[in-house]
């Protein structure tokens, strides 16, 4: 199976000679969740997870940056740049890398989770930490873009969002040609919520889709500029993916809540970790601490009886456990000890009887 533009051909604005640059993204799994909708107590309920965390660099990024390298790469750019809290840089890395551009790379220091600094390292970027949070980093991005042969590959790139639509595609192609009633997300910068809501509509105008979904999107409490209506200078959660303070896509986010009913809230830090935890423990599956926000928002929204009963809900699993090895460890529950190579030894700190 060839990438998201290959698969979805007639949704983007492309001629038969565009030269995709693609890592066969997309055609990630839409896994349900029974443990999860049983917790939610209510009677009917079927969940099913987005999981993004299987796309070539482990995270959603790479559905829009196979788009937006693509055209940088027609346009002739010689360099991408992009701000990014670690998903964005490690797929405009891979993505810069398979086109040969070369791949900016500018990071809040000391903020991006180990997993995705290693993949920029890697792939061969050039990476400037600045001491200041995403939000600056972005701003500093709006201007090096203006220099000759740079393209900003950030979701104020349009085609990044183009991109990124056909998560939604894929949602109303495994559930047998039927939008979800409530889509559940993380929400940062913003860009993949808008994404959604345009590709649902998009796929909706085509006729592929009856209906849409209600919008649920979630921000760290620590960051949540769009809940509290207005900017956070020093936004904070343990969620780093969506440690954003001036969402770039603010407006595109209301728009997917208005225009569909939904709402934009927030989850604590604990509500994601609890989340986390559960997704690993209960599904098996492992996703990094930001994407866990879905799932923490459905079960916010549900105890605030938000969501009717006998309804399909998805949420979206962004990122990988394996971007974030250090909240793993923090937060997993499991037991650790050393021991010599002795079965007796073993089984005994084990509880099994030889
Ligand atoms: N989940 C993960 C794992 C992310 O990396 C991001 C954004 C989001 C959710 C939020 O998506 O920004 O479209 O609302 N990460 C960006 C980055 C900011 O630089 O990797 P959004």
């Amino acid at each position: 199976m060839s990438g998201v533009i290959e698969r979805y051909r007639s949704f983007f604005d492309i001629n038969a000679q565009f030269p995709i640059v693609t890592l066969n993204e997309g055609n990630t799994p839409l896994i349900q969740a029974p443990a999860i909708a049983s917790k939610t107590n209510v009677p009917g309920l079927q969940v099913f997870l987005k999981f993004e965390g299987l796309n070539p660099t482990g995270s959603f990024k790479d559905r829009g940056m196979t788009y937006a390298v693509s055209q940088a790469k027609a346009q002739g750019a010689t360099h991408i740049i992009c701000a990014s809290t670690g998903n964005t840089s490690a797929s405009a890395a891979a993505y810069g890398a398979r086109a040969q551009l070369k791949t900016l790379i500018i990071l809040p220091e000391g903020k991006v989770a180990l997993g995705k600094l290693s993949q920029a390292i890697l792939y061969g970027a050039d990476i400037v930490e600045i001491t200041g949070n995403f939000d600056q980093a972005l701003d500093v991005v709006r201007i090096l873009g203006k220099a000759q042969g740079v393209a900003i590959v950030n979701s104020i790139n349009p085609f990044r969002i183009e991109g990124q639509k056909t998560g939604a595609f894929e949602v109303c192609d495994q559930l047998g040609g039927k939008a979800p009633d409530y889509h559940f997300i993380p929400v940062g910068n913003a860009g993949n919520i808008t994404a959604y809501w345009l590709g649902y509509k998009a796929y909706h105008a085509a006729g592929r889709i009856q209906s849409l979904p209600k919008m649920f999107g979630y921000e760290a409490e620590g960051s949540a500029a769009i809940v509290k209506g207005h900017k956070i200078e020093n936004p904070e959660t343990l969620a780093t993916a969506i440690r954003i303070g001036n969402p770039a896509s603010w407006q595109g986010a209301e728009a997917a809540r208005d225009e569909s009913g939904g709402k934009i809230d927030c989850v604590t830090d604990d509500e994601i970790v609890a989340a986390y935890q559960f997704l690993a423990s209960k599904e098996g599956i492992f996703c990094e601490p930001a994407s866990a926000a879905s799932v923490a928002g459905l079960f916010k929204a549900c105890s605030q009886n938000l969501v009717a009963q006998n309804s399909v809900v998805t949420c979206v699993l962004t990122g990988n456990g394996l971007k974030d090895p250090d909240n793993a460890i923090r937060f997993g529950k499991s037991e650790k000890i050393t021991l010599p190579p002795d079965p007796q030894q073993i089984a005994t700190h084990l509880g099994l009887t030889l």
